[in-house]
């Protein structure tokens, strides 16, 4: 049942309604093209049958035919119907929350999306989930409109600032799957992408824990980890490329040039605060774009960050 949506070339129907969907997809798009290559054929056989030959001839001057009018105006209507009843019906099912969700809530920022679990832990980019089990996702945004989007699920949301929406769905697959961001949305948009990773109950209680505190590994290890799932990779590189903020490589123990004209000495307390409160002290040539990772670290997630900084020499 393990399915990788990046290694599948066809992507699978991973919640309870991708199916429907699809099917409903199929219906619309198989009926537009057999309608499409039905009427074009007749329109071709009457075209060359009423060619004109000779002299002109001319048919009976019909004005009017009640079995006609009824045959082409029934047949559409009846599939405008069932594609309406069915679309509605699909449209109920994403938009009615089951009561026994699971509410997660999941925050846009430029250019990642912070998911807060019920128990207040918390992850960026990587949203983990029990497998069969109803979730309610609430969605805003700190900033800008974004959408988020999971194609296995069949899912799309836009995430607006100042108002929450909501995205109720199934997972019934486990396997990690995509996660777009499907509204443009600045410099690193393309760059705002997560997995959902649908995993068993008890895998789900695990992780929970070891995202909280790192369990067993060493703070330098946590805070690799951390590296990439709070998105700091997103903007920051470790091996001294240019990006959207400064290289972590080297960066302990330099002395940075700020935007005000001041020095600054690149150490503990410095990364602690340009996590906290990223605006306060702008790197010379960087642009203030941070968002604030405020709510979003834990204390110990905060020094498990710094000891790896500290590596990257
Ligand atoms: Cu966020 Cu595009």
């Amino acid at each position: 049942m393990n399915q990788n949506s990046a290694t599948n070339m066809t992507l699978p129907q991973a919640s309870r309604f991708a199916s429907d969907v699809d099917s409903l997809v199929a219906f619309i798009t198989w009926g537009s093209v057999i309608l499409f290559v039905l009427i074009t054929m007749i329109s071709l056989y009457f075209l060359w049958k009423y060619r004109r030959i000779g002299a002109p001839t001319f048919t009976s001057p019909i004005s009017h035919n009640n079995q006609l009018e009824i045959t082409w105006t029934l047949i559409p209507t009846v599939l405008v119907f069932i594609i309406f009843f069915w679309g509605f019906k699909s449209y109920l099912d994403m938009r009615v929350i089951p009561a026994n969700s699971m509410e997660l809530k999941v925050t846009g920022k430029k250019w990642f999306w912070a998911i807060d679990y019920p128990n207040g832990t918390n992850s960026v980019n990587e949203m983990v989930l029990p497998v069969n089990k109803p979730v309610k996702l609430l969605l805003s945004s700190s900033d800008v409109i974004h959408s988020f989007y999971i194609p296995a699920f069949r899912t799309k949301m836009d995430a607006v600032p100042n108002r929450y929406t909501t995205m109720s769905f199934e997972p019934t697959m486990t396997g990690t799957f995509d996660i777009f961001c499907a509204e443009y949305c600045g410099k690193s948009h393309s760059g705002m992408i997560g997995k959902a990773r649908v995993v068993t109950e008890s895998e789900y209680a695990k992780w929970l824990e070891e995202a909280e505190s790192g369990g067993k590994m060493s703070p330098v290890e946590f805070g690799a980890k951390l590296y990439t799932s709070k998105a700091c990779a997103t903007c920051h590189s470790n091996d001294g490329t240019a990006n959207t903020g400064p290289t972590w490589k080297g960066i302990y123990g330099a002395k940075h040039k700020m935007a005000d004209g001041s020095e600054v000495v690149v150490d503990e307390n410095y990364l602690r605060q340009s996590m906290l409160e990223p605006n306060a002290k702008v790197v010379a040539g960087y642009q203030p774009v941070m968002p604030t990772y405020q709510g979003v670290l834990k204390e110990k997630q905060i020094d498990a960050l710094i000891a790896y900084i500290k590596t990257l020499k």
